[in-house]
């Protein structure tokens, strides 16, 4: 039977969630309150881990270890890497990988840690195929599948844009999406990412984040939300 994790940083990009979220049942661990209840008719287990990868990896371990969710969904807000994308639209991971993550004076490739294969974490086929349905349905033509960069930094700088771009390739970067996706990976539970732009990451973030957080958070909770219903309709 399909549980869903379903993984926010902040309050602000799981307040739908929970508004929504039915039977619910509050557990305590590590500092974060884990609900339990049921979403558009599918059981879910709804998570505010708290900012970076540390907090993404810690509640994404609990989701699967004492919740025993099937699959990991990450929804929140993203600055965008790509001309293309702008605030409001929408980024599904295709894979995700650390911005921040550098091992490669021992032959590492960069983002790679040691003892896993690769710098990249792909996501899961079905996930990605309804996150971005549901995405398009919510917002059209507004969607793009590709890769997410993660880091502990908020990006707010055209030189560190710009080496982010160089190093991965990512369409976004945010600070806890590729900690779920490579806690996901190590576990082999499927997981997708998915995040609203809420800025350009560049000189303009400091005044566009504020302004546009809580719109793109609330989008992405919504199709978060969707996914879910997809899930339950299967
Ligand atoms: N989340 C939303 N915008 C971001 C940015 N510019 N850098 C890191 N995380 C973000």
């Amino acid at each position: 039977m399909i549980k869903l994790g379903i993984i926010g940083a902040m309050e602000t990009e799981v307040r739908l969630l929970l508004q929504h979220l039915e039977g619910t049942q509050v557990t305590q661990k590590a500092g974060s309150a884990f609900y339990e209840g049921k979403l558009e008719g599918l059981p879910v287990v709804v998570v505010q881990c708290g900012v970076g990868k540390v907090n993404a990896a810690i509640c994404t371990q609990i989701l699967i270890d004492c919740f025993g969710v099937t699959h990991v969904l990450n929804t929140g807000i993203a600055g965008s890497l790509c001309a293309q994308l702008d605030i409001g639209d929408f980024v599904v991971s295709q894979d995700a990988m650390y911005h921040d993550f550098d091992c490669t004076p021992f032959g590492y490739a960069p983002g790679q840690v040691p003892g896993m294969k690769e710098p990249i974490y792909a996501a899961d086929d079905r996930l990605i195929a309804y996150a971005f349905s549901a995405a398009e349905a919510e917002n059209p033509g507004h969607t793009r599948i590709g890769r997410v960069a993660s880091g502990d930094q908020f990006v707010c700088r055209k030189d560190k844009k710009t080496r982010i771009i160089d190093m991965t390739g990512a369409l976004c970067t945010e600070m806890e999406g590729a900690a779920i996706a490579h806690t996901a990976t190590r576990n082999s539970v499927p997981f997708v990412i998915l995040r609203a732009i809420s800025d350009k990451a560049d000189d303009s973030a400091e005044m566009d984040y504020p302004t546009f957080e809580d719109i793109a958070a609330h989008r992405c909770a919504c199709v978060a939300m969707a996914v879910a219903k997809r899930f339950a309709e299967e």
